[in-house]
């Protein structure tokens, strides 16, 4: 039996439209206009193209939206000197610096100079460890797309067994918290993981962030498993252009799996309208306003 689609596309949209309404009712109701940074380091293609998919989500939505781009050569002090003046602007909510940054500059350096309020990323570590110690947190986009996706395919996932393939820090970790703190039962594999297809057989939920292309085959799922898809792999097509391809062998999986989501237009749409959703939410907690539930 071929596997439900999940329609990534279809959320996101829901969840942006969610967000266009909770902005205009922070504006006429406490006048407050929330507002978002982004800081673009080079010209490198990939992160020029997600950097104006941002800002126009951003603007569709009614937020400010601030862009910064800097020369490739840019000094890490001058970067900083920037965040410092982002974190002392009142209406700038939410500040993300693009990632990867040239070599010149250490990452997690930047990442600690944002003020975790700020932090819309979630990558800042004391929004690592509130999320880590399940408490409230502006959490990473990509993992935060994925469980709503697997809620919205499930219903109420309590008590499931997840599988986390992946243990960066800007998806699986931060994935395996979010299903932890929804009382799911997890398991983070890794590249050391012995048996991983075993391993992945157990899961109820399986989420893939790897960036190995089609690694995971029809045979290492469960049957009527949920499958979260997050790896991009652009791979060149016989015409000579090129397509995206993610972690899961999707045609063998849609085979097994209960629920799947494609690549494009699964997990990847999720994760600029979970920025949004946290610049929302760090402009409610700036000005001491419950955040409105968006998902
Ligand atoms: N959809 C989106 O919006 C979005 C956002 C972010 C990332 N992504 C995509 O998601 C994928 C993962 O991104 P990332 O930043 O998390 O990647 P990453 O930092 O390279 O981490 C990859 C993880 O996969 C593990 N791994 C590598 N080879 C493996 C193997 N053979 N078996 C089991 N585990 C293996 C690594 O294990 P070790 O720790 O043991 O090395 C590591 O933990 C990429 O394709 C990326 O493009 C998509």
């Amino acid at each position: 039996m071929s596997a439900r689609i999940i329609d990534g596309k279809a959320i996101a949209e829901d969840i942006r439209a969610q967000a266009a309404r909770a902005v205009a009712t922070l504006k006429t109701v406490h006048g407050i206009e929330p507002g978002i940074a982004v800081v673009l380091v080079g010209e490198d293609p990939a992160s020029q193209v997600y950097v104006r998919n941002k800002d126009a989500a951003v603007k569709e939505a009614g937020m400010r939206s601030f862009q910064h781009t800097l020369d490739a050569a840019t000094s890490q002090d001058d970067l900083l000197a920037l965040i410092a003046r982002l974190n002392a602007d009142p209406a700038v909510h939410g500040i993300l610096v693009q990632l990867p940054l040239p070599e010149q500059i250490h990452t997690n350096a930047v990442i600690a100079a944002i003020d975790p309020a700020k932090d819309v990323d979630g990558f800042h570590i004391i929004n690592a460890g509130l999320l880590a110690t399940g408490q409230a947190a502006l959490v990473p986009c990509t993992p935060t797309g994925c469980a709503i996706l697997a809620e919205r395919a499930l219903g109420d996932i309590t008590g499931l067994e997840v599988v986390v393939v992946g243990r960066s820090n800007i998806v699986g970790r931060p994935a395996a918290q979010l299903f932890l703190n929804r009382n799911c039962t997890v398991t983070m594999a890794h590249s050391r993981t012995r048996d991983l297809p075993a391993v992945c057989r157990r899961a109820d939920i399986l989420i893939a962030a790897v960036g190995r292309k089609e690694m995971i085959r029809g045979d290492w799922i469960k049957p009527g498993a949920c499958v979260i898809d997050v790896g991009i792999t652009r791979v060149p097509r016989e015409d000579g252009k090129t397509r995206l391809v993610g972690d899961v062998a999707f045609d063998e999986a849609k085979e097994v799996a209960g629920a799947i989501t494609p690549v494009p237009g699964g997990v990847g749409r999720m994760t600029v309208a979970m920025l949004l959703v946290n610049t929302i939410t760090a402009a409610c907690r700036a000005a001491g306003i419950e955040p409105p539930d968006i998902g």
